[in-house]
Parts: C-alpha cells; sequence; structure tokens
C-alpha cells in the first residue's frame, strides 16, 4: 500500500488576505494512528507520576506562555483575527487557567467514607481515563486547548490534540511550549488537520477512550453519532443564542456598554457572544439610542478584529443579508468595511424589528450582529428569551432583587449573569450549557474532575489490628 504524502497548507492573516505568515505540513490518517498509539505508550508512565509532579510542569508551562506571550500573541493574531490586545488577554487567560489546575494536582482525588463494619475502610479514589482527544476550535486558540489540556493531564492522562487547521501555526507554538516545560514526549502529541479526515481516525481508535470537544453543533453531533455506541466518554461545548434582558429599573449605560461588549468583543466570534437582546418597551428607544453609542465607538481595524476567514466572513454576510430578506431592519452597520477590504472586516450591526420565527432570533451567528427587541414586560422577556435551542448563558440587567433571583431559576442556561455580560469564564467556575449548547459534562472549575478522570471505590476488610 503506498504510503499517502503530507499535505502542505498555508495560513492566510485575515486582516490582509494576502500576507501568508506560514506553512504547516498535515498529518496523514497513518501518523494520526501512529500518534495516538504513542499517547497510548505513554500513559502508563505518565499516569504513575504524583500528580504534583505533574502540576510543577503546567507551572513552568504558565511561566513559559508568560514569557512568549508577545509573539505568540501576535501570531495567533495573525493566524485568526484577533486583535493583538484580545490575545494578549487571552494568553494570560492561558496561563492562569494553567495555574489552576497546576494546583490540582496538590488536591484531594477521592474520600474516605464510613463503613457499616468496623472491620472494613472504603474510600473513593478517581485514576485518569487514559488517552483523551481533544479537537478544539479557531476562536480561542490558546484558551480553549489548555482549559481541556491542562485538566486532562493533571490528572494523569495522556493526549492527542487537534486544534483548528485554521489555527495550526498557534497550536503548534503551544505544543512546542509544553516540550519546553518537561512535558515527556508524546504525553501530548499533536495532529495537524482536518476534522472531516483525521476526526474520525480520532473518535473510532479503541486506543482513545474520551472526546472532549469545542465546535459547531454540527460536527458535535457527528461525534456522539460515532463515539456514543462506542461507549466513550463525550464532552461537547456546542452554539450558543445568548439573550440579554434589559429591564425598565436597570442601569441603562452599563446595561448598554456592555450587550455591546458581550456582542461585539472577539468580532461576536464566541459561543458565548450575546446576539439577542429584550429591552422593557418603556426604556426601548433610550436604551437603543445607548446600544448605538456604543457600537459607534468600536473602531473596525483597530478595537475589533476581521472575521476569522473567507468561510466565516461568507456566513456572517449571509446572515446579515437573509435577516434583511426576512423583514429585519439594520439600524447600524450591516455591511464590510470598504476602506479595510484587503481583510475580512463587517461593521458591528444592530438589527430590530426581528420576528421570533426569523432565522436572526435562532440560529447562531457567529459574528458581530446583535438583534433588538421590544417587549412588553420581565414576563415576555424571559419567555422568549428561553424560547431558544441553545441555553448557554443569559444576561438579565436590572436593580430588581426578585427579578433576578427569579431570573436564577427560569433562565435555561448554564451561565447566569446578573448585570453583566454574557461571555467570559473563570477558571475556577465550571462553564458549560443546557438544551442544544453542552452535553452533561462541564469544563473548568472542579467539574473538569468529573470528566477528566473515574472514580474507584475501594473497600478494605480486616483493617483492625488484634494483639496476638
Ligand atoms: C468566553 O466567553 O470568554 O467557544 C469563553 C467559545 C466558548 C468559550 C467562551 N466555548 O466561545
Amino acid at each position: 500500500m503506498a504510503t499517502e504524502t503530507r499535505e502542505i497548507r498555508e495560513q492566510y492573516n485575515p486582516a490582509n488576505t494576502s500576507e501568508c505568515i506560514g506553512k504547516i505540513e498535515l498529518h496523514t490518517v497513518e501518523e494520526t494512528e501512529a500518534k495516538i498509539e504513542a499517547s497510548g505508550k505513554a500513559f502508563g508512565e505518565w499516569s504513575r507520576m504524583s500528580s504534583v509532579a505533574r502540576g510543577e510542569i503546567l507551572h513552568k508551562m504558565a511561566d513559559l506562555l508568560i514569557e512568549h506571550m508577545e509573539p505568540l500573541a501576535e501570531l495567533a493574531s495573525k493566524e485568526m483575527g484577533k486583535t493583538v490586545p484580545e490575545m494578549i488577554g487571552e494568553v494570560k487567560r492561558g496561563a492562569s487557567i494553567l495555574r489552576y489546575f497546576a494546583q490540582e494536582g496538590m488536591r484531594a482525588a477521592g474520600e474516605v467514607l464510613p463503613s457499616v463494619s468496623e472491620e472494613k475502610m472504603l474510600f473513593t479514589k478517581r485514576v485518569p481515563l487514559g488517552v483523551v482527544a481533544i479537537i478544539t476550535p479557531w476562536n480561542f486558540p490558546i484558551a480553549i486547548p489548555l482549559w481541556k489540556i491542562a485538566p486532562a493531564l493533571v490528572y494523569g492522562n495522556t493526549v492527542v490534540w487537534k486544534p483548528s487547521i485554521e489555527v495550526a501555526l498557534t497550536g503548534q507554538y503551544i505544543a512546542d511550549l509544553f516540550l519546553k516545560a518537561g512535558l515527556p514526549e508524546h504525553v501530548l502529541n499533536i495532529v495537524q488537520g482536518r476534522g472531516s479526515k483525521l476526526g474520525t481516525v480520532l473518535i473510532k481508535s479503541p486506543i482513545v477512550k474520551a472526546i472532549s470537544f469545542t465546535g459547531s453543533n454540527a460536527v458535535g453531533q457527528q461525534i456522539l453519532n460515532e463515539a456514543g455506541p462506542l461507549n466513550k466518554k463525550i464532552q461537547l461545548e456546542l452554539g450558543g443564542k445568548n439573550a440579554a434582558i434589559i429591564l425598565a429599573d436597570a442601569d441603562l449605560e452599563l446595561a448598554a456598554r456592555l450587550t455591546i461588549e458581550g456582542a461585539m468583543k472577539q468580532t461576536g466570534q464566541r459561543c458565548t457572544a450575546t446576539s439577542r437582546v429584550y429591552i422593557e418597551a418603556s426604556v426601548y428607544d433610550e436604551a437603543v439610542e445607548k446600544l448605538i453609542k456604543y457600537a459607534k465607538q468600536i473602531k473596525v481595524g483597530e478595537t475589533m478584529g476581521p472575521l476569522a476567514s473567507r468561510q466565516q466572513f461568507e456566513s456572517v454576510m449571509e446572515h446579515i443579508a437573509r435577516a434583511k430578506a426576512q423583514g429585519a431592519k439594520c439600524i447600524f452597520g450591516g455591511k464590510p468595511v470598504a476602506e479595510l477590504s484587503h481583510g475580512y472586516y463587517v461593521e458591528p450591526t444592530l438589527f430590530v424589528d426581528v420576528a421570533h420565527e426569523m432565522d436572526l432570533a435562532r440560529e447562531e451567528v457567529f459574528g458581530p450582529v446583535l438583534a433588538i427587541f421590544k417587549v412588553a414586560d420581565y414576563e415576555e422577556a424571559i419567555r422568549l428569551a428561553n424560547d431558544s435551542e441553545f441555553g448557554l448563558s443569559a444576561s438579565i440587567y436590572t436593580a430588581n432583587i426578585q427579578k433576578a433571583f427569579d431570573f436564577i431559576e427560569r433562565s435555561e442556561v448554564g451561565l447566569v449573569q446578573i448585570n453583566d455580560e454574557t461571555g467570559g469564564a473563570e477558571p475556577q467556575a465550571p462553564f458549560g450549557g443546557m438544551k442544544n449548547s453542552s452535553t452533561g459534562f462541564r469544563e473548568q472549575g472542579q467539574a473538569a474532575k468529573e470528566f477528566f478522570t473515574v472514580l474507584k471505590t475501594v473497600t478494605i476488610n480486616g483493617i483492625r489490628y488484634k494483639k496476638s
């Protein structure tokens, strides 16, 4: 059988589409299989190493990430378009994720339980799963891989990691840094290539015990279909269509500023982005005026980057065209930026007169587009906010503590925000959604342990010492 040759891919800068920023050699199916096998072989020794020592390597990796902050942020920015300050923020976030999970190496990995018998000792012990496959998207090319890889490693798993092909160079940089940090060879194996080709190899390999994926619902469903029957542990972080509610008693200035930040930061390319806002009728006009004011303050090309790729650009422009065709009214933006035609730049875009059946009210855009709705009261707002197949994050802006508490109870999301934007995630806090936004396993914080370990229950009989 002829050996498949490696494909070479050139990466282009979405802010300047004629600038080639580097090349990457993609892995073949055979090479991917070999990497999975190598991860399997590395598991024994890595899992036996003390978790404190594994944590030390993550601490070292955090130091290296900070040392390499500027070149890494610049490379990642050129590869997927996020502004350099946004990317610097992401590198710092990556370091804090690593430090949180480094400390996990010093925390309990089980508990002692009482037994009915005085002769028995009963305890639980968390053990690693083995080889885990980690498949990550382009929109957080540093933070999302680290918030999966760090817990996977500290709990003793070995990893095969496939970053999105759109951010292959950034992925390679991170994988190389892990080796510099002292991670033994093959504990983390990076594979470069398209999900459509290598994804199935990872998912179906009998060596791979678990799959953690962040990305589109379509691919998530495919992973469930392929890996579910094989009884693999699966963690999926998928789409969002996150709502904000602005009530009449809200601090409108704060609400408008954070709604625009929630919608436009990272050019709206976040699964947690605010994409719908429901405003109580009595403050509607004033709130819309303020939303426009904050949208105007965004300097496309400076404070807001381009969309990540031609495909993203075309998809976002298609969503905008469809919203217009279906009768929504664009009151701000809605076009590519003419003076910045060298990149995939789109204006921050606001729509009103959006009916709830329209695609703009239901589908994830993954771009700088916000749908604005007028509602009679809180009851209508929460009903419409919950009227979505997604359930990742939702915000309410109000000074009314009872309504805020009601919102905590009734909003059908995993991340509830009171007077705060829909995006963001701190490493110590569990992250994930309801409905079609996630599978059951949360990421980050102590919740990460649930996914990346399995519990053993141990019974020891005959523990009483008896004098002979
Ligand atoms: C954030 O809002 O800062 O892919 C994190 C995403 C999410 C992470 C969002 N899984 O956008």
